[in-house]
């Protein structure tokens, strides 16, 4: 169907369909640009003062509508203390945006994914569960390289991705002198654990910071 032949209701249909494939295509040239930054050494870095849940809420109410679309629930707990942090909030809701939406695409039907923010030794620990089907345990070793996907049968209908997210958040994490890995014990799903410096550490070791 060609747009001058579309009917009102149509026309909205396919906009909206050219609308998402714009926006993926705006994603993937961002995410390569960010690629290409990291492999150059040139990610830059607008380090601030932050609360962690603050962060993570306005990360969380983003993909909320996703969320919705597939009835998911996010179920987050966190300490009374507050958990700041001396970070680029972009660059950590990047890092955190693409755990959270490969858990959406990945969970079940009405699933929960579960965000868990607490301190431990002086680190911020964020632990990001769903209930999908986990990563296998052939593909652990490549999860965090670019362009890795685990192959289709893993979880049948999801649609599959560039394969980057994972490559990126990782950077951005070194990058913040944090870490995420997967936590292979954890057998309901995935799970992946970040940990980041809180403000107060990285005080005593501010010569050790990159600016
Ligand atoms: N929560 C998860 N549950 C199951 N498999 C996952 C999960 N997160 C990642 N994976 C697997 O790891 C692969 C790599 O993830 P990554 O986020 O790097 O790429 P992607 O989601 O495929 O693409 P992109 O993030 O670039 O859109 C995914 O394709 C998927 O096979
Ligand atoms: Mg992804």
């Amino acid at each position: 169907m060609r747009w001058h032949q579309a009917k009102p209701q149509q026309a909205s249909v396919l906009l909206a369909i050219a609308m998402r494939n714009a926006e993926r295509m705006k994603r993937l040239v961002d995410d390569l640009m960010d690629v290409h930054a990291m492999d150059e050494g040139h990610l830059t870095l607008d380090l601030k003062s932050v609360e962690l849940s603050e962060i993570v809420s306005t990360v969380l109410a983003d993909l909320e509508p996703t969320a919705r679309s597939k009835q998911l629930r996010f179920a987050v707990t966190q300490p009374q203390e507050p958990i700041r942090l001396n970070t680029d909030p972009n660059r950590l809701s990047q890092a955190i945006v693409n755990i959270v939406a490969n858990a959406i695409r990945f969970s079940p039907i009405g699933g929960i994914i579960t965000i868990n923010m607490e301190l431990s030794a002086n680190q911020a620990v964020i632990r990001i569960d769903d209930q999908g089907p986990g990563i296998p345990e052939e593909f652990r070793d490549k999860l965090f390289t670019r362009f890795s996907r685990v192959a289709d049968d893993h979880a049948p209908g999801t649609p599959q991705g560039t394969g980057l997210g994972l490559f990126i958040s990782q950077n951005i994490l070194h990058e913040l002198s944090g870490s995420i890995q997967l936590d292979s014990q954890y057998k309901s799903g995935a799970r992946f654990i970040i940990r980041l410096p809180t403000e107060q550490h990285q005080a005593g070791r501010g010569s050790e910071r990159r600016g």
